[in-house]
């Protein structure tokens, strides 16, 4: 059986707030992919789901998986959804590129590998839109309150300009952007830092509804100049996300550091991706720059680095 992909992704503009309605611009990466398979396991007991994830050393039969297990909740939900007739036993194996809780996605990609290969499996077609909210549901196990830009992205697999409940828009673009991604090697934990972006809300709403409404606009005009090529003003817009980002308080001094290097070696702009106090950052740069970029970066403790252009 063919197995089913599907790329990672990253923000460029409007993390966080894009959980309170603003809008937020994000890409997928698809030189880093989840890859799920479906195959015939012809000694076990008819009608059985065998989940397996060798990288995570995980194997276990779908009933007796936690029911809040993501792996289990996807499968579930897509047989479900296509109304599946197992009779001969089948594994789900999935393997992942995508480093876990870096801002890549790895938990909405997995997710839609998974989807991918059962409906190819079962030959039952299932429209985007309706991946996408399937993934959601998983998300949610993930992340607590998630926006949903991290499915819709990886789902469609285009540059999304998205504003939470509405369609996803692609994102026009002139000429090519590049971009460094470059993982800080510390844990971003999205249920958590949202969850603790969500207290602080609480606790002054009108404070950090500006802040939201001011990234909001910060997306609103990157979405006019990616449309126009305009790479100076797309690297002072993230420049600007990323002082609203540190005023909301989900940068930290390792960020800071790294985006200082990246702008000191001539980068157009840099700011955290993702839900940020470690996870990856990311720079747009001049395609000459990159080598010197990259290897500031490596220099400067970074664990991964990936040159991107879309
Ligand atoms: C996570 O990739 C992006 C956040 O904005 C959370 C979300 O949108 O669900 C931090």
């Amino acid at each position: 059986m063919t197995p089913a992909n599907a790329p990672g992704k990253f923000i460029l503009f409007g993390e966080h707030a894009v959980v309170y309605g603003q809008p937020a611009i994000a890409f997928p990466l698809r030189q880093l992919r989840a890859t799920a398979r479906i195959d015939i396991i012809p000694d076990a007991p008819r009608g059985h789901v065998r989940l397996h994830a060798p990288d995570i050393h995980y194997q276990a039969w779908l009933h007796e998986a936690n029911e809040e297990n993501p792996l289990r909740k996807i499968v579930q939900l897509t047989l479900d959804e296509i109304h599946a007739h197992i009779s001969p036993a089948i594994e789900v194996q999935v393997s992942s590129e995508i480093p876990v809780a870096s801002g890549l996605g790895s938990g909405a990609a997995v997710s839609t590998a998974i989807v991918r290969a059962l409906c190819q499996h079962f030959e039952q077609p299932l429209e985007l839109a309706r991946q996408s909210e399937l993934v959601y549901e998983v998300e949610k196990i993930h992340h607590g309150t998630p926006s949903g830009i991290d499915n819709t992205v990886i789902v469609y697999d285009q540059p999304i300009y998205y504003i939470r409940g509405r369609q996803p828009e692609h994102l026009a673009i002139s000429g090519e952007l590049t971009f460094i991604l470059a993982d800080t090697g510390l844990p971003s934990n999205t249920g958590q830092i949202v969850g603790n972006v969500r207290r602080a809300w609480e606790q002054d709403r009108s404070t950090f509804n500006t802040f939201f409404n001011e990234i909001g606009q910060i997306a609103e005009r990157a979405k006019f100049a990616t449309a126009a090529g305009d790479l100076k003003s797309i690297g002072k817009l993230m420049d600007e996300n990323q002082e609203l980002l540190e005023q909301i308080g989900v940068s930290s001094d390792t960020i800071s550091g790294l985006l200082k290097t990246a702008r000191d070696c001539g980068a157009y702009g840099a700011k955290l991706s993702g839900a940020g106090v470690g996870g990856i950052i990311i720079t747009l740069v001049q395609p000459s720059a990159s080598t010197t970029i990259v290897n500031a970066l490596r220099k400067a403790g970074v664990i991964w680095t990936g040159v991107t252009k879309v």
